[in-house]
């Protein structure tokens, strides 16, 4: 293949790396282009809308440069932009491009199946951004996977602000932290597992172990997402024949260009180089 089609991977900041990072571990083989729109994050916050209207804008940008399936490394953007861009979009983007085989996937899902093998007694705990815990996606999906499982959710709007303006290691983080936890363990006690459901929070997981009671299972993303995308891979020869297998990743962020490298380089531990883009 001489044109280059890598795999898109979209966040609205960092977060995606912690996905990114994982994928890239386990399939080093294809090529990744990473998208994070930072100069709009956090996404948390906003409306269901304006999530969508983002990410659809992420999502195309990715497929002009060539991608044929993008991740959505993001919950807030897999809660609320992920189906209507599945059934509503995609077939338009298929008759447009004359290519029926261009996918979006999430992470949610892979998520939801992994939890419920991991806890023991039943009682899981999610720290996720506002937008994915009022979407109640991770309520409504567990429950069609797994009915007996009690769920409890919490959000976090103060830590993917954290992350994207570098205070992650502050003193200040420990407050948000402790504070989100405690009332997170105080609606279900009984919790033994808790899933990171937003892949910002990966960056901050040094201060989340400080926090959680030992014999809790704290649960990222990033290996999950990488073991489903793998299975997807190999159960679809045909989209996986549209990835192209450079072993290059590539980096673009709506901000400006030396931040993102500079924050993105110490958590993927390698020099990288980014381009600004608008979406
Ligand atoms: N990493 C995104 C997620 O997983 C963060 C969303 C945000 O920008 O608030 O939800």
């Amino acid at each position: 293949m001489s044109e280059k089609h890598p795999i898109g991977v979209f966040d609205s900041g960092y977060g995606g790396l912690t996905i990114l990072r994982e994928i890239h571990r386990s399939l080093p083989q294809y090529d990744y282009l990473y998208l994070g729109d930072n100069a709009r994050a956090p996404y948390g916050v906003r409306s269901m809308e304006t999530v969508y209207r983002f990410t659809l804008e992420a999502v195309t940008s990715l497929f002009n440069a060539g991608c044929n399936l993008v991740i959505l490394a993001c919950n807030t953007a897999s809660a609320k932009a992920l189906r209507s861009i599945q059934q509503n979009d995609l077939p338009k983007i298929w008759e447009a491009d004359g290519n029926p085989n261009k996918r979006v996937l999430g992470v949610i899902i892979p998520s939801v199946e992994r939890i419920g093998s991991v806890t023991r007694n039943g009682h899981v705990g999610i720290l996720a951004t506002q937008g994915t815990v009022t979407s109640g996606s991770y309520t409504i999906e567990t429950q069609k996977i797994y009915p007996h499982l009690q769920v409890s959710a919490e959000a976090c709007p103060m830590w993917v602000p954290l992350v994207e303006y570098g205070e992650a290691d502050s003193p200040g983080a420990d407050f948000f932290i402790e504070q989100h936890i405690t009332r997170l363990l105080e609606k279900d006690p009984e919790i033994d597992t808790i899933l990171l459901g937003c892949t910002h929070y990966p960056l901050l997981i040094d201060k989340i172990r400080k926090y959680v009671p030992e014999g809790i299972n704290v649960v990222a993303q990033g290996e999950i997402v990488a073991r489903s995308l793998a299975d997807y891979l190999q159960r679809h020869p045909e989209i996986e024949a549209g990835i192209s297998r450079g072993g290059e990743t590539e980096y673009l962020t709506t901000e400006s260009a030396w931040k993102f490298c500079d924050a993105a380089a110490s958590f993927m531990k390698e020099p990288l180089d980014a381009k600004q883009i608008t979406l």
